[in-house]
């Protein structure tokens, strides 16, 4: 009994995680749920369990800030990423405005990133904040995270080697950075490379082909360009091009203000 009640509170517990703020039920659901909280309150079982009765999980979070602070909190402890034994210790969250109207995804973090628990902050994260201040902007306007909270593992020698996740790795993130999304609600977002890509859109397609059009991730408008560290491996015109010509359609997108300079970046 004890244990169906834990998964019972589990899955109630779970539900702002995908969204839902609000439930049914129904006379002899809400007698048993009444039963139980009387049962805790005189104390007669056990009650909830610890980490359930303590987190801010029993009050629904109301704000964007609330249910951001929520979704750091769960993906501290994120059993379906702890799960895979793949995926190191150190969660990293998310860094900017909880009210931006621009998203970056990008993979997963790095070990500049780990060190510091923020994403983008290494050597592609200096080429992602050159790209925010060419669109006029500031990281703390925008919101930047990753699809992957944790630094996929390469075992004990991998002292500041990175790898990409693997699709179980972002499959097991995956509902993080999709209550993000709910909870931020931009007016667009942006999939840094290809893995962004496949784990929000579910593309499988090179970036290149996805590049120059609009995506829908559950009703905001998304595109996908090349991944910062793939212009510190191809460091050419073109490729700097192609990356801002996806900035100015986002820009265009927003209703930001393009100065002739602007528009000829990197022409
Ligand atoms: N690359 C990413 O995709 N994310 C980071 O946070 C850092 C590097």
């Amino acid at each position: 009994m004890l244990t169906l009640r834990r998964l019972a509170v589990q899955a109630l517990s779970n539900l702002p995680l995908q969204g839902q703020t609000t439930l049914a039920v129904d006379t002899e659901a809400r007698s048993i749920l009444r039963s139980w909280m009387l049962a805790a309150r005189r104390g007669t079982t056990a009650p909830v369990p610890q980490a359930t009765a303590t987190a801010p999980t029993t009050q629904v979070p109301q704000t964007v800030e609330e249910k951001l602070a929520w979704l750091r909190q769960k993906a501290q402890n994120w059993r379906a990423a702890r799960a895979l034994g793949s995926l190191r210790e150190t969660m990293v969250f998310a860094t900017g405005n909880p009210h931006a109207r621009l998203m970056f995804v990008g993979e997963a973090p790095g070990y500049e990133e780990e060190l510091q628990q923020e994403p983008f902050v290494g050597p592609a994260g200096q080429k992602l904040t050159q790209i925010i201040t060419a669109m006029g902007m500031s990281r703390a306007e925008v919101y930047i995270s990753n699809i992957c909270k944790f630094r996929p593992s390469m075992g004990p020698q991998q002292h500041t080697a990175n790898r990409a996740p693997s699709d179980e790795e972002i499959a097991a993130c995956l509902p993080i950075i999709q209550a993000e999304i709910r909870a931020i609600q931009p007016a667009c977002i942006v999939c840094l490379g290809g893995t962004a890509a496949r784990g929000l859109l579910g593309h499988a397609a090179s970036v290149a082909s996805q590049r120059g059009k609009w995506f829908d991730c559950g009703g905001i408008p998304t595109r996908v360009t090349y991944h910062p560290s793939y212009l510190l491996r191809n460091d050419t015109i073109t490729a700097r091009r192609s990356v801002w010509e996806d900035m100015l359609a986002v820009m265009q997108h927003l209703g930001m203000n393009i100065s002739p300079r602007q528009r000829n970046y990197f022409k």
